[in-house]
């Protein structure tokens, strides 16, 4: 009867239930079986954001601190720039007051975040120089609530990305350059974990419990194994235990050797562009600037990726299965430079038109095909989007792959008309009449083919 019916499908939901709280054990064949919540893959496009002290010399890159006083020999450039244009022992925690974020308006922010399409944001809890940007009470006057701009950067833009929202995620360096216990350890072969112990672990949990960030972007581990980091000990409390448990994604940079191996997603390198399908979950992480993840003020427009370089660079990355993080760094001052905006801007236009062929895709059968014009496919279910990535030299556009029938539409994303079609051959393969296609600064359109096999 429907009583025992129901009876049996609660008890199954009950199954389940225990099924998937099943517990993560501390180790990477237990940590790497864990899904990826599934907000992160239909989410394809988030901006990655690089803020700190680095951002006040704002010269060369964020590793200015490391080129100048880290490396052996030092950077040069960053040497005489600094002999140049600042007193004799200059040190580089004194431009820490001089990170005022006086014009930082998180709305401001988010409100630009939002119209570029995004649907997850990343800020720099922590960059290599260990400066936090939000009260650690394990980094006691190197943080942004005791010096600089004296205020919560984490979580005040962690809640206007949210109101409007869009997850939010936070970047945290493993390792810092010149962390005394850091460097202790490091001495010492990394035997020992002074600094994992007190410093990393008690602040990275801290940091979790406050702003439950959903993308925790793990950098800075290549020096020393997981085994020193404790990475697959923090993993499990982070995915059995931790506020974000269920939702929260991680990437692959947790000891030297995980990178494209182990962890949630996979980062591999920076700007890692495989060229190929990849058959786990990854994600592309790229700077507008071309030549610095943070601020520089001696950046020049020629050095920027332009608008349809930033398209196809999308485009690509989303038909091959990943996601795409795209940078901008902000002034110390708190404002992201009018171009950056206006990149973003424009990706967001771009995508309010053919953000259909990206948000939620799947990668399709074939990934690209390059009869006519470079040609990039998505897919959901039997719709398969190609998107062309530049103008085709003739009206008539020849696609050598989808297979049609009688029940195939084509049309042209923005464009509510149907545009009439003939195959290729019975086997496969499309002729579709193209409209006059509308100007777009992306410089990319999308054909949407229905019914295709
Ligand atoms: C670090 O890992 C060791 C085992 O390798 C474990 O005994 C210890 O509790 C861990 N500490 C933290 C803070 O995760
Ligand atoms: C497509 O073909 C053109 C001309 O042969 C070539 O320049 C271009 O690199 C190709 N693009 C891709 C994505 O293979």
């Amino acid at each position: 009867n429907q009583l025992t019916q129901l009876r049996s499908v609660l008890l199954f939901a009950a199954a389940c239930v225990c099924h998937t709280a099943a517990r993560y054990t501390p180790d990477w064949t237990s940590l790497d079986a864990r899904p990826l919540p599934s907000w992160y893959d239909e989410a394809k496009l988030g901006i990655f954001i690089h803020w700190g002290v680095f951002s006040v010399p704002g010269f060369g890159s964020e590793w200015f601190w490391w080129h100048w006083q880290g490396e052996q020999p030092p950077d040069r450039a960053c040497v005489d720039y600094m002999s140049k244009n600042y007193p004799p022992g200059f040190s580089y925690p004194e431009f820490a007051p001089h990170f005022h974020a006086q014009f930082f308006d998180p709305e401001e922010w988010a409100d630009i975040f939002k119209a570029s399409g995004a649907k997850y944001v990343v800020l720099t809890a922590k960059h290599h120089e260990g400066f936090t940007n939000w009260e650690s009470p394990n980094s006691w006057n190197w943080n942004s609530v005791d010096t600089g701009p004296h205020r919560d950067l984490v979580g005040d833009l962690g809640e206007a990305v949210r109101s409007r929202s869009l997850h939010y995620g936070l970047y945290n360096s493993l390792y810092e350059w010149f962390h005394p216990l850091y460097l202790f350890d490091k001495k010492n072969g990394f035997k020992t974990q002074k600094y994992v112990m007190q410093k990393l672990l008690p602040e990275l949990y801290n940091m979790i419990v406050r702003y439950k960030p959903e993308v925790l972007w793990s950098d800075g581990d290549w020096e020393a194994p997981d085994t020193y980091w404790n990475s697959t000990e923090f993993l499990a409390w982070l995915y059995n235990d931790s506020p974000v448990k269920d939702t929260v994604v991680t990437n692959d940079r947790w000891g030297a050797g995980c990178g494209c191996k182990h962890g949630g997603y996979y980062n591999c390198d920076d700007k890692y562009t495989p060229g190929h399908l990849v058959k786990h979950k990854w994600e592309k992480c790229t700077s507008v600037d071309t030549l610095s993840w943070g601020y520089r003020r001696n950046m020049k427009l020629s050095e920027m990726m332009p608008l349809p370089t930033i398209i196809v660079d999308l485009v690509q990355t989303v038909a091959l299965g990943g996601n795409y993080l795209l940078n901008v760094g902000p002034t110390p001052d708190g404002m992201i430079p009018t171009l950056f905006e206006e990149r973003l801007r424009g990706v967001g236009a771009w995508l309010d038109i053919n953000g259909e062929a990206i948000y939620a895709s799947k990668p399709w059968r074939v990934q690209a095909e390059n009869s006519t014009i470079p040609v990039w496919y998505t897919s959901k279910g039997t719709t398969v989007y190609a998107i062309m990535t530049a103008k085709p030299p003739n009206p008539k556009l020849k696609l050598l792959k989808p297979k049609t029938s009688a029940a195939t539409k084509v049309t042209l994303l923005g464009n509510p008309k149907p545009l009439s079609w003939s195959p290729v051959q019975p086997s496969g393969g499309i002729v579709v009449q193209l409209p006059e296609l509308p100007y777009t600064p992306g410089q990319a359109w999308t054909l949407k083919l229905e019914n295709i096999q």
